[in-house]
């Protein structure tokens, strides 16, 4: 599955544009989201509407469309996504990939990108076989561009050979194959996220604000890099990340159990909002007004530190351990005093103070404490966070 992945899309022009309206869909059926840029020549093939209306989202056409300060400028557009596929890529196109020429937004992207390339080629026979073809092809693949296709048959033009675009589902395997097996293939990461709920009585609990965002994106992240994720969650309404195991629990003392379960890992991530007590004086039926006025008093437990243990395991501790510290005062001091006591390599430290909106939104503003630095990111979405800190990962547990 792809979910959670972007993929920028660059239709070129050629008549087999036709099949990246059902390549969209294709690659929406298997989770991913499609960011659609078309060269000019690709909109007389298909219409920049239809392409549009099947991604869901703008069709990309002009470099100048991206001058508007509301618009995402073209070294972000080409950042955000995890793989840039071109499909279909004609010769022209090839050739400009080859020499560098950036004269249109899809080329300029393609320039600019520092993810990788996929190219389905489409064209004539003759254009395929031609030795500038076959040239800028070599050219291509050692510089690290995948290739899919072309195939032989029956061509628009009449001929016969080499030259249809890959099939769809081919296409697809291709960008599945490409980012399953990123710089984190073969890496185990488990990562936890979402509030616990602590029961009161069998109907009442205590819980928190945390919505689970920020995990799920870390989670979704790790996986595009193809990573093994493990995802403990508590119980939360937002989206469960794809491509990831799932293990739901409800209470501190479970998600322990399923952390400790999921052991070993190479990394580990504890963006979990995890009550530090629980109810002592649980009660195994709803506790109920007796009419005489008293009211109940809950005595508290303390629960079990899951970021600490497992920071603090003697055999069998991640290579990386990350915490997070969600802080309403002094935040920095509070963060790295906090990665001393509990033993982990870094802090992601944020400010959950009512007025910065970040506890149950969409935006962060986090501080990555190591033992050595504190990096301040700006603000950004909790998608882009993510994103950083799973290139983080690969920096401290890749063997690449
Ligand atoms: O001590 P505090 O709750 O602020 O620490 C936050 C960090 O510790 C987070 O990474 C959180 O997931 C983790 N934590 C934990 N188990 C607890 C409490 C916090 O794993 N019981």
């Amino acid at each position: 599955m792809l979910n959670g992945r972007r993929i920028l899309l660059v239709i070129g022009g050629g008549i087999a544009a036709y099949k990246s309206l059902d390549l969209i869909r294709r690659l929406q059926d298997r989770g991913a989201e499609v960011v659609p840029v078309m060269t000019r020549a690709a909109a007389e093939f298909v219409t920049p509407l239809s392409v549009s209306a099947l991604a869901g989202q703008k069709a990309y056409g002009d470099l100048f469309d991206l001058t508007d300060e509301a618009e995402m400028g073209h070294i972000q557009l080409s950042r955000a996504a995890d793989l840039i596929v071109v499909a279909p890529a004609t010769a022209n196109l090839m050739a400009k990939m080859v020499q560098g020429i950036a004269d249109n937004l899809a080329t300029t992207l393609l320039m600019a990108t520092d993810k990788r390339v996929l190219i389905a080629p489409a064209m004539n026979v003759r254009m395929w076989e031609h030795a500038a073809t076959q040239r800028n092809l070599k050219a291509l693949q050692d510089d690290g561009v995948l290739v899919v296709g072309p195939n032989e048959g029956d061509m628009a033009c009449g001929e016969y050979g080499h030259g249809r675009m890959a099939e769809v589902p081919e296409i697809v395997a291709a960008v599945e194959n490409a980012l399953l097996n990123g710089p984190l293939k073969g890496k185990h990461v488990v990562v936890t996220s979402g509030p616990t709920h602590e029961p009161i009585d069998p109907v009442r609990y205590i819980a928190n604000r945390s919505s689970g965002t920020q995990g799920s994106a870390i989670a979704n992240a790790l996986a595009g890099l193809g990573a093994r994720v493990t995802f403990v969650s508590g119980p939360v309404t937002s989206e469960l990340p794809g491509g990831c195991e799932i293990v739901q629990v409800e209470t501190a003392a479970e998600m322990l159990s399923a952390v400790e379960a999921a052991l070993p890992a190479d990394a580990a991530v504890f963006a979990a909002a995890v009550a530090d007590w629980r109810v002592a004086s649980r009660s195994g039926s709803k506790i109920k007004k007796d009419g005489s006025g008293k009211l109940p008093v809950l005595e508290f437990t303390e629960n079990p530190d899951i970021l600490a243990t497992v920071s603090q395991l003697k055999k069998g501790r991640p290579q990386l351990v990350v915490g997070f510290a969600a802080e309403t005062d002094d935040v920095m001091a509070n963060a790295t005093a906090k990665r001393a006591r509990k033993g982990c390599d870094w802090i992601v430290a944020n400010d959950v103070s009512p007025e910065t909106g970040i506890m149950g939104g969409a935006e962060n503003a986090v501080t990555l404490i190591s033992k050595d630095a504190a990096d301040v990111w700006p603000r950004m979405s909790k998608t882009e966070v993510a994103r950083k800190l799973a290139e983080r990962i690969v920096g401290a547990i890749s063997d690449g």
